[in-house]
């Protein structure tokens, strides 16, 4: 089942999003001696990733990766590297033999050619051949994209051996990314989605109906996937039935 938190506004869901990564890094360290977290980039996890940095008395044994990159160089200002760095990896100081970084600058295919190969090489523990990441942070774009996973893309078909995949007409700026594939966000232990922001009200919404390849996000294992949005974004309750028209307390024309 998909677990939905509600926050008051963007500092909450940061909160709650740090510590609830943190908990999950730790747990997978005590449990396997290793934790496999795998970052988004975009404007919402910044904060998150800031209180991230001081969650964790320790980040030994933990790797980090990537969900997307850019396809620019990891000092580019679109880089996600470079958020990443500037945010968590530097504040926390992890090294950078633990940090894997999607090579952008390589071009889309090459980029997540290799990529491939160090998911395959470095990650141990296996769900069949995908790479069982501990956890995932993903964003959601207004058109209900996670990752750089469009809406109707062949991305989204490139099967179950696929770990990582080129993009070349991202409608999210810039065209050129390198995306896990979905088979690996789904294989992952858990997936921590964050969506502040009316804008994302409706992604959101879509994200928790019917799975379809017109919403990437909807696609994802649902029993593995937290959501953690800000009062902006969350699904509006059921209305309250209004009051029969012969009920004059609250109908005045009707009186
Ligand atoms: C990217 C991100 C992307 C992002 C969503 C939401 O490289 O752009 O990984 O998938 O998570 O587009 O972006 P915002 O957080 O900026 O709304």
């Amino acid at each position: 089942m998909t677990r939905l938190t509600t926050l008051v506004d963007s500092e909450a869901v940061s909160g709650r999003a740090a510590v609830e990564i943190a908990r999950r890094v730790d747990s997978a360290r005590r449990e396997r001696g290793v934790a496999h977290l795998a970052l988004s980039g975009g404007r919402t996890p910044g904060r998150t990733y800031k209180l991230l940095a001081s969650e964790l008395d320790s980040w030994d044994r933990v790797e980090v990766w990537f969900a997307d990159e850019r396809c620019v160089g990891p000092q580019d200002e679109q880089s996600n590297f470079r958020l990443a760095h500037e945010t968590l990896l530097g504040p926390a100081g992890i090294p950078s033999d633990r940090v894997h970084r999607m090579e952008g600058e390589l071009g889309p295919e090459e980029g997540a050619r290799r990529y491939a190969r160090a998911l395959a090489e470095r990650v141990s523990f296996r769900d069949g051949d995908l790479p069982v990441l501990d956890a995932i942070v993903l964003g959601i774009g207004p058109d209900g994209h996670v990752a750089s996973l469009f809406p109707g893309a062949p991305t989204l078909d490139a099967g179950e051996r696929a770990l990582c995949l080129p993009v070349h007409d991202s409608p999210k700026p810039p065209p050129e990314r390198i995306t896990l594939s979905l088979a690996v966000l789904r294989a992952a232990r858990r997936c921590l989605l964050l969506a502040t922001g009316a804008e994302k009200a409706d992604a959101v919404a879509a994200m928790l109906g019917q799975p379809s390849r017109h919403v990437p996000a909807s696609l994802l294992r649902r029993g593995r996937l937290s959501v953690i949005v800000d009062d902006a974004v969350a699904p509006a309750p059921p209305r309250a039935e209004p009051d029969q028209p012969n009920d004059p307390g609250t109908n005045p024309q009707a009186s």
